[in-house]
């Protein structure tokens, strides 16, 4: 089992490039099973989670060529399995996004119920309510989502509370459905409009995307085309992070800024200085101490729940005391017992977590809970004195591209061994 060792007490200094976004890549791959035509996706990030999902698609039926440099070529005009396994689902829930797809291409899906998660229960309600509405027969049995559909119509769909994933299922549904959907209370993510741009790319008729209202009239089939994966916002953000909790100076490269503005607004808060030297450029350094900040997380454009792991280490190495409220998902603090085991004080109410700034962290041995918890052991680890052990990196794998290798480039004294 891979573990992660850091030393810390450097600060990191040099440019990274940021990585295509998974959670635009998930759905984007799983909307190439809307038609039979070849689609090619570059900007694909190197993700156990994207592996994953390419596998899922393989046994779909898919045909995948990967070219290392320029990302996937996909053609799905074999597609005659119509089942996502267990196996394959409970190491990804986000493989619940082949369901609308092979619902409404082919009337059928046969999807496992992607079960518990460490940050919740993350139920999939949403997604069934919205597909029966729209025409599907669903019913669920022995762990699966049984779903059938001759043809799915356009249907009026409010969701409550405003899901990602559901309104992407439905969003993909939607482009092939007899009549107008429309998505009411739907996400807002840089992530949901960047597949909306992809879907009409393909032919599909979509508007809204990015607002709370997203009105989809559907189409009889889908085109080929390319398109190229946005920038990973969170990864960008995680490294933001890196380089106040170090007091480094660092420039990522590949990002868009206009997706981070919220956290942005943050880290200036804190006393991070951000300068944007091109475009598609951030410039992050911290000469100063950090001052604590309050947030509370929430869908785009609030702050990001996917965030909130690495501002609870920000805010234990400010001088003052913060509050950060989780308000998306009902238990995204594991990550506290271990940050406590490196000296950070931080006190728990309910969805409240009370942070008392530390004027230092002290290395230890960790364990990784889930994805975007791994990553602020990463920072709390770079920031810490002596030597931090991160155990179940696998977590890490999943959501960030060779962390290791990027944060070495900037410095950083971590190696990745499987002892
Ligand atoms: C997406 O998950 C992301 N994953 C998550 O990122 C992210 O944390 C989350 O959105 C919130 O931004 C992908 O995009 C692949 P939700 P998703 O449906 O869609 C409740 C990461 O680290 N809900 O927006 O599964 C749910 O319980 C991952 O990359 C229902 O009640 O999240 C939660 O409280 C972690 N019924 C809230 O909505 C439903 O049918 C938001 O969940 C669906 C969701």
């Amino acid at each position: 089992m891979d573990k992660i060792i850091v030393r810390g007490g450097h600060a990191l200094r040099g440019t990274i490039p940021i990585s295509g976004a998974k959670n635009a890549t998930l759905p984007a791959l799983a909307a190439t099973l809307l038609t039979g035509e070849r689609v090619h996706l570059s900007n694909i990030p190197h993700l156990k989670d994207v592996t994953t999902m390419l596998e899922l698609l393989g046994q779909h039926g898919a045909a995948i060529t990967v070219d290392e440099r320029l990302g996937v070529e996909i053609n799905n005009s074999g597609v005659n399995n119509f089942r996502a396994p267990y196996d394959l689902v409970r190491t990804m829930r986000a493989s619940i996004l082949v369901m609308g797809p092979l619902l409404a291409r082919h009337g059928m899906a046969e999807i496992s119920l992607p079960g518990g998660c460490a940050i919740g229960s993350r139920p999939v309600n949403l997604h069934i309510e919205g597909l029966r509405k729209m025409g599907a027969d669903i019913s669920l049995d022995e762990g699966y989502i049984r779903a059938k559909a001759d043809r799915l119509h356009g249907a009026h769909i409010f969701l409550n509370p405003v899901t990602v994933t559901g309104t992407e299922n439905l969003l993909m549904a939607a482009t092939l459905a007899k009549g107008r959907t429309t998505l009411e209370n739907a996400a807002k993510e840089p992530e949901v409009s960047d597949l909306a741009v992809f879907l009409n790319k393909m032919g599909a008729r979509i508007q809204g995307a990015g607002t709370s209202t997203i009105i989809i009239d559907g189409v009889d089939e889908l085109h080929g085309t390319q398109h190229r994966i946005i920038p990973d916002r969170i990864e960008t953000a995680t490294f933001m992070v890196a380089a106040a909790v170090t007091h480094g100076d660092i420039l990522l490269t590949n990002v868009d800024p206009d997706a981070l503005e919220t956290p942005i607004q943050k880290l200036r808060d804190a006393g991070i200085l951000v300068e944007f030297p091109e475009p598609d450029r951030i410039r992050v350094y911290c000469p100063n101490p950090l001052k604590p900040v309050d947030l509370e997380t929430s869908p785009y454009p609030g702050f990001p729940t996917d965030l909130q792991a690495q501002m609870l280490v920000l805010n234990s190495l400010a001088k003052g005391v913060s509050q950060i409220t989780e308000t998306v998902f009902e238990n995204r603090f594991m990550h506290v017992s271990e940050l406590q085991r490196l000296g950070a004080d931080i006190r728990i109410n309910g969805n409240m977590a009370e942070v008392h700034g530390v004027n230092s962290l002290l290395g230890a041995p960790v364990m990784a809970t889930d994805l975007r918890a791994s990553a602020s052991l990463v920072l709390a680890g770079l920031a810490a004195h002596g030597s931090t052990t991160i155990s179940r990196v696998y977590h890490i794998d999943r959501g960030y591209e060779r962390i290791e290798e990027k944060l070495q480039a900037l410095g950083a004294d971590i190696q990745r061994t499987n002892s």
